[in-house]
């Protein structure tokens, strides 16, 4: 939700800056822009990408040594050139980007129109700055002062970083509910929403904490003190990630990669958690608070999107195997609609970014009320991780295209060690069990890698259904939760009506949609109820459905009714999510390449969602 940049030392301020808005435009792109100080402060800015700001930069304007760059996700006022990033204060002197919501802007503006300042946006942001200026002129104060005090006036979540002309040796950030990095250089400093304009100049970066806010010098100082005015300091941490990691790698885009990467992703959050054949199961966070988990009265999975899908696969496996009831809560739910919690509950948060802000609220309501929190999150550091009592990472790597798709088959792969190392401690699986589905887990990334080979058979089959103006998928078991997640994936990336549904409750009511022009995508691997399912299959078939079923090279009578088969590996039932998505995964992305649209950054979503 919004990609902020900020730099200053002894480079050229604008590649960096740039380059950097490219990395994170998976946070918004409807519009960008940048302010330089070189004397004078140099704004550009325009609506659309960043490419499309570079294409109105005056080359030779852009000589600085510190500047600010923003790409943004509009929440107040539609995404124009007069609403784009950075904004200036009334004198001029101030120019600052936001990641974030000022809730009570409105008031605040009225104020400071009663005194005479003029505002040229529609934006929260516009007003924020114009506090700012305001503080600084009536207390005749520094500008980090007055940023911390316009800061104890403002209800809202943010991250932002301020520019002063007449100070052109610093820059003053802060952050409450967004994401901030600062890197460490040599003799320079960056800022970022997350590490990856970072990580090519230096791998040493603190990490901002909430209600805090940061003065960087060019001198080579920073300080950094909490909007209470308490100064603290941070140990510095070393970013794990390369920069190979957020490159294409020869990928037409990164969800095609992020695809491709599920198999080495998973081994990757397994390693050294799990052993088949010595039958141990080791999650650090899960073993330092055992015995509150084992006592746990119920847990409560809470998320978004497809981390909530994947909540609901965890709900399937930890009821499954552990024999503990699970909720599975969507997060914007949970935390306003009074659920009953209390201090026997272990709530699991699931989140790839670790910053949703619907997710982190949830998570403090179920503090509130004593539960206990495991976060599972991709990004390390992260808000959430870091809220969380205990937790896990996934260890995906960074994901870069907006559908998520390697987060959610590292989620479930942490969600089945989850539920079988508590299965193990409650005594509710066999031990030969238990072999038996680790072994078939430490052979999941083969088999997705042998499912990848099928791309080519399932890009013949999108352009037949390219056109498609809905799409319905079935699923029973946990194929529901993946019925979900491809019916998610179709609509993000394609724009393509698409509804995930359990096979059996087609009958009430998606049936009366289904003629010859729909596509219907079968989830048909299970074992059990597979009886029901070729049944459910006869219905579509019967109103002339097209089905695309995704079989076991086994499967003797849906193969029959098919218009078009998916062979998948077999593997136990409770991880054929691993493996059914994957080909849903390809479906959505080849369709969407057809039909032209972009899909790593679809048209109104963001990968990280830190407004509420
Ligand atoms: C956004 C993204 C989704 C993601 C959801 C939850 O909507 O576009 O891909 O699943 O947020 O994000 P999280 O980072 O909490 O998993």
């Amino acid at each position: 939700m919004c990609g902020i940049v900020g730099y200053i030392g002894t480079r050229d301020a604008f590649p960096i800056i740039i380059k950097g808005l490219k990395r994170l435009e998976y946070r918004g792109y409807d519009s960008a822009g940048i302010a330089l100080l070189n004397g004078d402060m140099t704004v550009f800015k325009k609506a659309g990408k960043v490419s499309e700001l570079e294409k109105i930069v005056i080359p030779g304007e852009t000589i600085a040594n510190i500047g600010i760059g923003h790409t943004r996700w509009a929440t107040h006022g539609e995404p124009n050139d007069r609403n784009a990033h950075p904004h200036l204060s009334q004198s001029g002197n101030l120019a600052i980007i936001h990641n974030g919501i000022i809730e009570n802007y409105s008031s605040i503006k009225e104020e400071l129109s009663k005194r005479g300042y003029v505002f040229h946006s529609d934006t929260d942001t516009e007003v924020l700055v114009n506090l700012i200026e305001e503080v600084q002129k009536t207390e005749k104060t520094t500008l980090d002062n007055a940023v911390r005090i316009a800061l104890n006036e403002v209800v809202g979540a943010y991250a932002i970083v301020v520019l002063n002309k007449n100070n052109p040796d610093q820059l003053v950030a802060a952050r409450k509910g967004s994401p901030m990095v600062i890197g460490i250089g040599e003799d320079d400093f960056f800022i970022a929403s997350d590490a990856s304009p970072i990580i090519e100049y230096t791998k040493n970066v603190v990490y901002l904490d909430d209600q805090e806010y940061a003065v960087i010098n060019r001198n080579g100082t920073y300080s950094i003190r909490t909007l209470g005015n308490v100064e603290k300091s941070h140990a510095i941490q070393k970013l794990e990630f390369s920069l190979e990691a957020i490159e294409k790698g020869g990928f037409e885009h990164f969800m095609l990669k992020e695809i491709y990467e599920q198999p080495k992703a998973i081994e990757d959050a397994l390693r050294g958690r799990m052993n088949a054949s010595q039958g141990w199961i080791k999650l650090g966070g899960l073993n330092e608070f055992i015995n509150r988990i084992d006592n746990a009265g119920r847990f409560i999975v809470t998320a978004c999107g497809t981390s909530w899908h994947s909540g609901l696969i965890g709900e399937y496996l930890i009821e499954d195997l552990a024999r503990v009831p699970v909720e599975v809560e969507y997060a914007s739910e949970f935390r306003y609609r009074n659920p009953i919690i209390n201090e026997k509950d272990v709530v699991i948060a699931i989140s790839q970014s670790g910053e949703t802000a619907d997710t982190l609220a949830a998570i403090e309501l179920a503090k509130e009320r004593q539960a206990l929190v495991y976060g599972i999150c991709n990004v390390i550091g992260s808000s959430i991780a870091r809220t969380s009592h205990a937790g896990s990472y996934t260890h995906a790597g960074p994901e870069i295209g907006v559908a998520s798709t390697k987060a959610f088959s590292t989620q479930i792969s942490l969600l089945t060690l989850i539920a079988l190392q508590l299965a193990q401690v409650k005594g509710t699986i066999a031990t030969s069990k238990l072999r038996e589905i680790l072994y078939e887990l430490e052979n999941i990334p083969r088999k997705i890698e042998e499912t990848l080979l099928l791309d080519a058979q399932i890009k013949e089959i999108a352009a037949i259904y390219k056109d498609a103006t809905n799409f319905l998928y079935l699923g029973r078991g946990y194929n529901f939760p993946v019925a979900l997640e491809g019916a998610l994936k179709l609509k993000e990336i394609s724009y393509i009506h698409a509804e995930g549904y359990p096979a059996a409750e087609m009958k009430h009511g998606p049936i009366a949609l289904i003629d010859e022009n729909m596509p219907v995508v079968f989830l048909a691997t299970n074992q059990s109820a597979y009886e029901k399912i070729v049944s459910n299959v006869q219905e579509v078939k019967a109103r002339k459905g097209k089905i695309i079923a995704v079989i076991h090279k086994s499967d003797t009578q849906i193969r029959e009714l098919a218009d078009h088969i998916i062979e998948v590996p077999e593997t136990e039932e409770i991880l054929s999510p691993l493996i059914t998505i994957v080909p849903l995964q390809l479906l959505a992305y080849h369709i969407a390449i057809l039909r032209g649209c972009n899909v790593d950054q679809p048209r109104n979503l963001a990968k990280s969602v830190t407004v509420e």
